[in-house]
Parts: structure tokens; sequence; C-alpha cells
């Protein structure tokens, strides 16, 4: 994918908030700090488009950019940070659950997974929650680059399993090497892809 333009879009709370659904939608998720708005970046070919922070918690809104004037990104807040105070913790579920069923133009979810741990029980929640919702998903670890090469496709391995996925759904990924950023790239690109009508292939 040639990147001709990446804008900041608005960020938003509630429905009201989002901007007009006109183009196909992609929504990172994934737990606080695993480096969803790092991961956003590199695809994007931008160094800080979706804003970053070695501190937890730093997206706490819904972010939306426009791609290429062709597609939109969403950058969401982590899940699972521990010191986020109650009340916004409470209020996470609804924000991103309301966003997930509601958006007419989404199209699918990149579930952001630190390599370096096993999926967890929100992890394994919210897969299964997509797939009853049909919210098609892509599934990434990231911080690849901090594993060393023997390690990393046991790790696959083992995600895909706690998941129960095939392995070569997971992508492996680093923001530092852009390890699999043309593969991520390709999953989106089918994702936003007109429906293909197999009638017309006869
Ligand atoms: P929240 O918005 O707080 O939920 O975090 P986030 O998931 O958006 O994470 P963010 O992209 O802000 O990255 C968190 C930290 O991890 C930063 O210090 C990044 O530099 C670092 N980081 C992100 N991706 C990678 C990666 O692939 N490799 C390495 N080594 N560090 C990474
Ligand atoms: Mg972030």
């Amino acid at each position: 994918m040639i990147i001709t333009s990446a804008e900041f879009i608005k960020s938003a709370v509630n429905p009201s908030h989002y901007p007009p659904a006109r183009l196909p939608e992609i929504v990172f998720a994934g737990r606080s700090n695993v480096g969803k708005s790092s991961l956003i970046n590199i695809l994007v070919n931008r160094k800080r488009l979706a804003k970053t922070s070695s501190t937890p918690g730093r997206t706490q809104l819904i972010n939306f950019f426009e791609i290429n004037a062709a597609l939109v990104f969403v950058d969401i807040p982590g899940f699972g940070y521990a010191r986020v105070p109650d009340a916004i913790r409470r209020s996470w579920a609804p924000m991103i659950e309301t966003y997930l069923v509601t958006r007419p133009t989404l199209k699918g979810l990149v579930l952001i997974m630190d390599s370096r741990r096993s999926p967890g029980p929100e992890e394994s929640t919210l897969v299964d929650w997509l797939n009853r919702h049909q919210i098609a998903t892509v599934l990434a670890l990231t911080k690849i680059d901090k594993l060393p090469r023997s390690r990393q496709l046991a790790c696959a391995r083992s995600a895909a399993a706690v998941l129960h996925v095939p392995q070569g759904d997971i992508i492996l990924f680093s923001a530092k090497t852009r390890q699999g950023r043309e593969e991520l790239w390709h999953r989106i690109e089918r994702l936003i892809a007109p429906v293909h009508n197999n009638s017309n292939d006869i």
C-alpha cells in the first residue's frame, strides 16, 4: 500500500461525535501499552500520527484517522490497565462496544497482543465476542523484535492454540523492525475490498 495521505480526523466518545460513516473502517484493539498506536504509525509511515507513550493509558478516546482518502483507521484505548480509575475502566467497555456494534462502515478489527505473553482471558473473550458479532478479526503479535528468532514461531503456535485459531492467522509484527507490515496490509486490504461476486467469474 502506498501511503499518499494520513490525517487525524477527530476524537470521539459516543456516536454523536463520530465522523460521518463514508469510508471503510479498520479498528485496532488490544491491551493497554501493547503497541496499538505504534503499529498504526508504522502502517501509515508516520512517526507521530497516533500518539504513543511508554506510560500505559495514553490513548483515552476513539481516534479516527483518514488514510489515502480511501479508508479510516480507528485507534482506541487499551483494555486491562489496572491503574486507570474505576469510573474510566467501567466506561471503556460501553464506549468500545457501542462503536463496534453500531458503526456501519466497520470492516474489521486488528487485535494486537504482546508476543512475550500468552493471550489472557480478555483476549479470548474478545475473540469469542467478535466471532459472535461476525466482526472480521486479524491477529497480530507485536514487539516480536524482543524475542529471539528461534522463539518467534513457537509463540505464534501457542497463541493460536490458546485462541483456537489456525497458526497462519497470526501475524508476527514489530514497530521497531517493521517486520509483518506488508502481511498486515494485505489482510487489511482483503477486509476492505468490496465483496467479490463469484457469479461474474464464469
Ligand atoms: P495505550 O494507548 O496506552 O493503550 O498504548 P498503545 O497500545 O497505543 O501502545 P503504544 O503504541 O503507545 O506503545 C507503548 C510502548 O511500547 C511505547 O514505549 C512504544 O515505543 C513501545 N512499542 C510499541 N511497539 C513496539 C515494538 O514493536 N517493539 C518494541 N521494542 N517496542 C514497541
Ligand atoms: Mg495508544
